[in-house]
């Protein structure tokens, strides 16, 4: 094996940069995903990938957590650096770790906050209608940048300080998604509204891309974020030595997005 990464995901939010910030060190990064013709869940097309490569970094592609002991069985002996959530004990997250446990001791593990990349889904609504509807504006989310996602990441795949270790990542300041959305105005030199969703919308909303336990968990815990927000950690620069990017930089670096 050799010092070759695999980065599964890595043409997606955090595996775009996570390819850029090894080769940036001179390192071999090899992207797969299936549009460049690999899928994680063809036990082959894995193998084949992960010959002569000795570090994975690893986004699940999936809702459930079915696969995991399948995938996980390729990646033994080898170091493994698994982007799971700060939820991991309650949903298939937690499936993905239990399984990459079992078949190597050389594991990071990143449980993030909510993605700031998550509102991208508001930008239809904002180019159309300058507005945004959305359940518990009020919810106050300590959501990360991709790119601290990523720079974690490459620091956990190339020293040896982050192995057997779980680091809690999130943004640098816990903020409502109404505040969210002004941000992005400002980024884009527009005003916006906010209007409340109702539940009912909301969860068809959810529907779309998620199980209905998913969907009622998430509205459960946006609207416990009305009162209790989400935690905020320093670790994004304990590990980098600079701190989390704030939500108001994210908008400024995807005013395009919304645009
Ligand atoms: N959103 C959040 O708030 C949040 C919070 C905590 C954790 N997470 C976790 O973060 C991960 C998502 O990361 P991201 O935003 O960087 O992903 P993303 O932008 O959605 O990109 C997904 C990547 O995976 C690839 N992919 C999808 N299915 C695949 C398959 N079967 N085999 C190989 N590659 C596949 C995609 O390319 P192709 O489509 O070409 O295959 C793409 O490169 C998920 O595991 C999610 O559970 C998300």
């Amino acid at each position: 094996m050799g010092e070759s990464t695999l980065v599964i995901g890595g043409t997606g939010n955090i595996g775009r940069h996570v390819v850029d910030g090894l080769r940036e060190q001179g390192l071999e990064a090899r992207p797969m995903s299936r549009r460049s013709g690999g899928d994680v869940s063809d036990p082959p097309a894995l193998a084949a990938a992960l010959d002569g490569v000795d570090s994975v970094f690893l986004i699940w592609p999936f809702m459930t957590g079915e696969l995991a002991a399948q995938v996980a069985s390729q990646f033994a002996g080898r170091r493994v650096v698994y982007v799971s959530a700060m939820s991991a004990e309650s949903g298939f997250w937690g499936e993905v770790e239990a399984a990459i446990r079992e078949v190597t001791d050389r594991w990071t593990f990143l449980r993030p906050s909510g993605f700031a990349t998550n509102t991208l889904g508001w930008a239809d609504q904002i180019k159309d209608a300058a507005t945004v509807r959305l359940p518990s504006p009020g919810a106050r989310r300590s959501l990360i940048h991709e790119r601290d996602i990523a720079d974690v990441a490459v620091h956990a795949l190339t020293g040896h300080a982050h192995l057997g270790r779980t680091h809690v990542i999130t943004g640098p300041e816990a903020i409502s998604q109404a505040a969210q959305v002004a941000m992005i105005g400002a980024a884009i030199g527009r005003d916006l509204r906010v209007e409340e969703q109702p539940r009912a919308e909301a969860r068809q909303a959810v529907l779309a891309w998620s199980s209905p336990g998913f969907a009622d968990t998430a509205l459960d815990y946006w609207e416990s974020l009305v009162h209790t927000p989400e935690p905020v950690t320093r670790t994004v620069e304990e590990v980098t030595g600079s701190p989390a990017r704030g939500y108001a930089q994210w908008a400024r670096d995807h005013a395009a997005d919304f645009s």
